[in-house]
């Protein structure tokens, strides 16, 4: 069997490197969403909701299409956006209130995207194994998400 190894330093300077030169909102989520779709096994969606309107509006992503629109405090995105800390779903069958956008969706993740204190957006991560996310790949995710907003120009959120 193949050794389990941490993707995540590895996605960490793959993705600071994609990013450099470019600052850019759409373009680097869109590019995030790339890259940890390709580097991480068995999901089924990753990507971007940014705040718009006071609510969270769907951004670049992977994976099939989406709900374009959820409130905060609604769903596993919207909860994660109005407490401003990471969500971690083992089985979204047992989540009371979890929008169903996959129904090959078993466990999720949300982290919250803070840009000087400032709520900007979720990242969300889909999938069809249960309990796919751990503490470790929590921790990595919320690397990774620093990385995009430290390379990203943030100023024109939350519209
Ligand atoms: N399941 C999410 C909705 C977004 S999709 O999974 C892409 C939620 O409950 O907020």
């Amino acid at each position: 069997m193949a050794p389990d190894i941490d993707p995540y330093p590895g996605l960490a300077r793959q993705l600071t490197a994609l990013l450099d030169g470019e600052r850019d909102c759409m373009a680097n989520a869109a590019n995030t969403s790339a890259l940890i779709q390709l580097g991480l096994s068995d999901l089924n969606w990753v990507g971007f909701y940014f705040v718009r309107g006071g609510g969270l509006v769907l951004g670049p992503f992977q994976g099939g299409p989406a709900c374009t629109r959820i409130a905060l405090g609604r769903g596993v995105c919207g909860t994660a956006a109005a407490r401003s800390e990471t969500v971690r779903v083992p089985d979204v069958h047992a989540y009371e209130g979890h929008i169903v956008c996959d129904v090959a969706s078993r466990a999720e993740i949300v982290i919250p995207i803070l840009a000087d204190g400032r709520l900007v957006g979720v990242f969300d991560l889909d999938s069809p194994v249960a309990g796919r996310f751990s503490e470790v790949d929590q921790q990595g995710l919320e690397t990774l998400v620093r990385v995009f907003v430290d390379a990203t120009d943030l100023s024109d959120w939350p519209a």
